[in-house]
């Protein structure tokens, strides 16, 4: 028979008086520690940075050495008996009860917490991140935030791994979904809300990977090669712009080598840039696996380890008292936990897991997933669907009877129930498997149209599912592309065959409509052939019924994308995804693979050349035209543009009228870009700023879009700063980065 209990798991029964004991024991010690009085630090009205120097004077060595690394992770470090202290999490760091200090219980929480199954909870799956970034919609940025802060806690963490912020500069890369599109302004705008929300609950933001871990392939060996202009004009800023809106806490170095350093010992990251440049007060955590060196990555500024102690735990400390360390450096290090830990509130605030709100969190889900449907295109206003005049409907694609794709790796969110397309119990989340959500598409779409007769067909024979779509009225196929960390796509084709199943089903229909669950831009050779296409993305729990409310007309779509479908993957900057030499690949059937990363991989060069010209400039300064171009989306009402009115300032200010043309209300992305003077040498354009607006028909409304001077900058090397370079620049503004009604010039000095 099955022991009920493992022999290395005490019962719960058994642990309950245990727990008292020790509750009651950390009580009795902190007392008597501050002498019958809450430590000094304890006071709130005291800034954190003072808090937090309050208590690393009281701190041993080894209490400042247990806060720089975690407890350990099967696989990639030893693991610490403390470890059975953790709330399940990727990463803990042990409390330090003598003085007050919390336990850090980190979880991935990209798009909801990660594993939550796995750990008997259940968490909301919000669309994925890309998805958020389509809505252009900050406040939508900040909910996702808040919805996320809010599980964290409910289910015993107070720190989240999520704030992908990697740009798109290889749509291949499998993480596409977990970042935030390809423009450093928007991506940076909108990681910035996400954690306002989320810290706002008292809980540790980070915001990763730092930096220029753009392709999963040899992501602990590659040396990525880019020069310093071009990296702070794009990845980099992102994350300067993200740090400066939001002070989150934490920062996650990236596997990656740039320009020959370990991303996380490289001291022109984490001290020059990220401490000394950008003043950021957190602290910089390494990738899980990420750490190289004890004294070199400390003097580079690497914060903390994660998720074990290979160099910051005894190695740290003899190199401390051997002085190879100073006691400064090391200070620094804790002081900047300690100090995040105080301003986000999570010592003020200890964790208290309590119950999910399931219902909340499915209407926050469902209403991002639906400010986040991109409507590609809509011939013949084929969208949206009418229901007196439909009698009847195909839907087809693989699992469009049970659920959505989601994205893969340390993001995933299980489902509840587990995976969709698998039997009741059997349905248990795999690294590497694709897991569907319980949201039907056949469902929803049956829920919209009672009365008409709505058939299913997996498409796996594309001739019986044109059969099907020719009987029907109209045919809406389900494709998806799958990502997950750890990989990058082959392609930008759908899988399984399934651009045939379009074709054919079009063929058989001409009323056909494509819904894409995609991370990211997919190649459509059938695109002429179908006469309605929406990017869904991977769109959470909620999936399904946002989709249908889109199909049906009862949400407007107003979602613009925030990165480039282009035509083929023969207009990419990279032909392919450059991949490891055999020697750069962990072997991960080595019992100790951690002992091999940690001492280091064979570099293998990747060299981003395109430089500065990530996504839509690319296609700009290239010449190559694109399938749908960054800041597209269609709407079911139109607008006009109008007024254009620049004027110059320290901070210049773009003004114009935006007005609903067509017979129903909608929210239009206003979008600003600038070009610069030719003596910038930059790409044709830049995003700059946009406004989402509200408007009823035949609404009109003024706009009003302050552009930062550093977006209109260039960053010159020389100097180590921005310079706005004098001379004429041109503001466009319009509804997409190709649809630019309006124009002004301006000179600026
Ligand atoms: C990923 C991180 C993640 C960490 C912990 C790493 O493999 O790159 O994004 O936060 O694992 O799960």
């Amino acid at each position: 028979m099955m022991p009920l209990q493992s022999d290395k798991q005490p019962s719960i029964f058994l642990l309950f008086p245990f727990t008292i004991l020790i509750f009651t024991l950390f009580l009795v010690s902190a007392v008597a520690q501050s002498g019958g009085k809450p430590h000094p630090w304890m006071n709130p009205s005291l800034s954190p940075d003072e808090r937090a120097s309050m208590v690393v004077k009281e701190m041993t060595l080894d209490e400042k050495v247990s806060l720089l690394h975690g407890t350990g992770m099967v696989g990639l470090s030893p693991m610490s008996p403390l470890a059975v202290h953790s709330n399940g999490g990727a990463g803990y760091v042990p409390a330090i009860p003598r003085l007050d200090i919390p336990a850090i219980q980190m979880s991935d929480a990209a798009y909801g917490v990660r594993s939550s199954g796995e750990n008997g909870r259940y968490s909301t799956a919000l669309p994925a991140d890309v998805a958020g970034a389509a809505s252009w919609d900050l406040d939508a940025g900040y909910e996702y935030g808040a919805l996320i802060g809010r599980e964290l806690r409910a289910q015993g963490y107070n720190m989240s791994l999520g704030g992908g912020i990697n740009l798109t500069r290889e749509p291949r890369n499998g993480r596409t979904f977990e970042y935030l599109g390809e423009d450093p302004v928007l991506a940076g705008k909108m990681v910035g809300s996400v954690m306002k929300g989320l810290q706002a609950q008292h809980v540790l933001g980070d915001i990763k990977h730092y930096a220029l871990n753009d392709q999963e392939s040899g992501r602990n060996a590659v040396n990525i090669n880019i020069d310093k202009r071009a990296a702070r004009e794009s990845d980099l800023l992102a994350f300067e712009i993200g740090l400066q809106e939001s002070d989150a806490a934490a920062v996650m170095c990236s596997y990656n080598r740039l320009n020959g350093d370990y991303a996380c010992e490289n001291k022109y990251l984490l001290t020059d840039l990220l401490k000394k440049d950008w003043k950021f007060k957190g602290f910089v955590l390494s990738d899980w696996g990420g750490t190289h060196s004890a004294e070199k990555a400390s003097a580079a500024g690497l914060d903390h380890e994660q998720p074990g102690w290979i160099f910051y735990g005894d190695d740290f400390k003899k190199g401390v008292e051997s002085g190879k360390i100073p006691v400064a450096e090391l200070d620094d290090h804790v002081h900047r936990i300690l100090r995040a830990m105080f301003a986000t509130g999570v010592i003020d605030d200890p964790l208290q897991k309590s119950v999910v709100d399931v219902v909340g969190g499915l209407e926050v889900a469902q209403k991002i997933a639906e400010q986040s449907t991109v409507l590609l295109k809509n011939d013949h206003v084929q969208l949206p669907l009418d229901t007196s005049k439909i009698h009847s409907i195909a839907v087809i694609g693989p699992h469009a009877d049970v659920g959505m794709i989601s994205g893969g790796g340390s993001a995933q969110v299980d489902p509840p129930g587990g995976n969709a397309i698998m039997p009741p119990g059997k349905g248990q989340t795999r690294w590497l498997e694709k897991i569907w959500f319980p949201t039907s598409p056949l469902k929803s779409i049956r829920a919209k149209a009672p009365a008409a007769n709505v058939q299913f067909d997996s498409g796996a024979d594309p001739s019986a599912a044109a059969a099907l779509a020719k009987a029907a009225d109209v045919a809406i196929v389900f494709a998806y592309q799958w990502e997950s960390e750890g990989m990058d796509l082959e392609s930008l084709s759908l899988p399984e065959h399934q651009d045939e199943l379009i074709a054919k089903v079009a063929a058989a229909n001409p009323h056909t409509i494509v819904v894409i669950e995609s991370g990211g831009p997919v190649t459509m050779p059938w695109v002429d052939q179908v006469s309605a296409v929406l990017e869904a993305w991977y769109a959470g729990s909620r999936g399904a019924e946002a989709v249908a409310n889109v199909i049906f007309g009862d949400v407007n779509p107003s979602a613009k994308l925030p990165l480039t479908f282009p035509k083929s993957e023969a207009d990419l900057p990279h032909p392919t995804v450059v991949q490891p030499p055999s020697e750069s690949i962990p072997n991960y059937r080595l019992p100790d693979v951690w002992k091999q990363i940690a001492a280091g991989l064979t570099a293998f060069q990747v060299t981003y050349n395109e430089g500065v010209k990530v996504g839509y400039k690319w296609y700009d300064a290239e010449k190559k035209p694109v399938l749908f171009p960054f800041g597209y989306g269609l709407s079911y009402t139109t607008y006009s543009y109008s007024n254009l009115k620049v004027t110059t300032g320290k901070t210049p200010r773009v003004t114009f009228t935006v007005t609903n043309t067509g017979s129903r209300a909608g929210a239009e992305v206003a979008e600003v870009y600038a070009s610069l003077p030719a003596a910038a040498a930059e790409p044709p354009k830049r995003l700059v700023g946009w406004s989402k607006v509200k408007l009823n028909a035949g609404e009109s409304k003024a706009v009003t879009v302050d552009v930062d001077a550093k977006y209109l900058s260039i960053f010159n090397v020389e100097q180590n700063g921005w310079q706005l370079i004098p001379g004429d620049y041109a503001f466009m503004v319009g509804g997409s980065s190709q649809s630019l009604p309006l124009k002004e010039s301006v000179n600026l000095k």
